[in-house]
């Protein structure tokens, strides 16, 4: 059984051009692999580890030599739970808009849990080169944006978002991205998005 991990990181449920994306990519990934459970998480509907201070902590109290408190044991659960969770799929699909030319702030959250030292990336000191820890598996990226085109200089989303990826060493990355989302009368709009869920089943038949 192959176990797809949907994480979805737009607030804006069926409204959302993102969410749209995945819904036809992951239809169309069903028809073909029935077998397949996929599973959902939505960045905003989750209930996320508030990473601050005892986490910060606990990320590096093995780089300092420091033992644990109950406190940061408690705090630090959650995160080890949602690396777990990550770390259980087959293949990833993340569907996400952009923000500011990043990724939303509940998306960033989960990767700030997500990436942690000695669990899903290590320091090669010979090469002075971060490595990735996990195994490496296909991960689809569904992005949009409005006016910021694919290949600008000051789009953070798609680039930081595979570099993420490929840091903890799923270097198999996809993307799809849907651009000019805000640009058109809602029946040009239709179309637009249309296109995009097109292309979106197109790459759900190689995933
Ligand atoms: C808070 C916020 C910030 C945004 N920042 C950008 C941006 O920097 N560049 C851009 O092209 N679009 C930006 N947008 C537009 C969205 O990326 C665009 O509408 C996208 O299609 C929304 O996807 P969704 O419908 O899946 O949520 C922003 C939208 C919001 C709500």
């Amino acid at each position: 059984m192959v176990d797809i991990l949907h994480i979805s990181a737009s607030p804006k449920g069926e409204r959302s051009t993102s969410e749209r994306m995945a819904t036809a990519f992951l239809e169309a990934y069903a028809q073909t692999h029935p077998d397949d459970v996929i599973r959902r998480l939505n960045v905003f509907e989750a209930e996320l580890p508030d990473f601050g201070k005892l986490h910060a902590e606990a990320k590096f109290a093995p780089y300092f030599q420091e033992d644990l408190t109950p406190e940061h044991l408690a705090a630090w659960a959650p995160v080890l739970e949602l690396i777990a969770a990550f770390d259980k799929a087959d293949k990833i699909v993340i569907s996400c808009p952009m923000w500011n030319y990043s990724v939303p702030w509940r998306l960033k959250l989960y990767l700030d849990c997500l990436v942690q030292p000695g669990r899903t990336f290590g320091y090669d000191p010979a090469k002075m080169l971060h490595i990735g820890l996990l195994r490496n598996r296909p991960v689809q990226l569904l992005l949009t944006r409005s006016s910021t085109m694919p290949g600008d200089p000051n789009d953070f989303q798609l680039p930081y978002l595979k570099f993420i990826m490929t840091s903890i060493g799923l270097a198999d990355v996809r993307a799809l991205s849907a651009w000019q989302t805000t640009k058109y009368t809602p029946e040009e709009r239709a179309a637009y998005v249309a296109r995009f869920e097109g292309e979106a089943r197109e790459a759900a038949s190689t995933f």
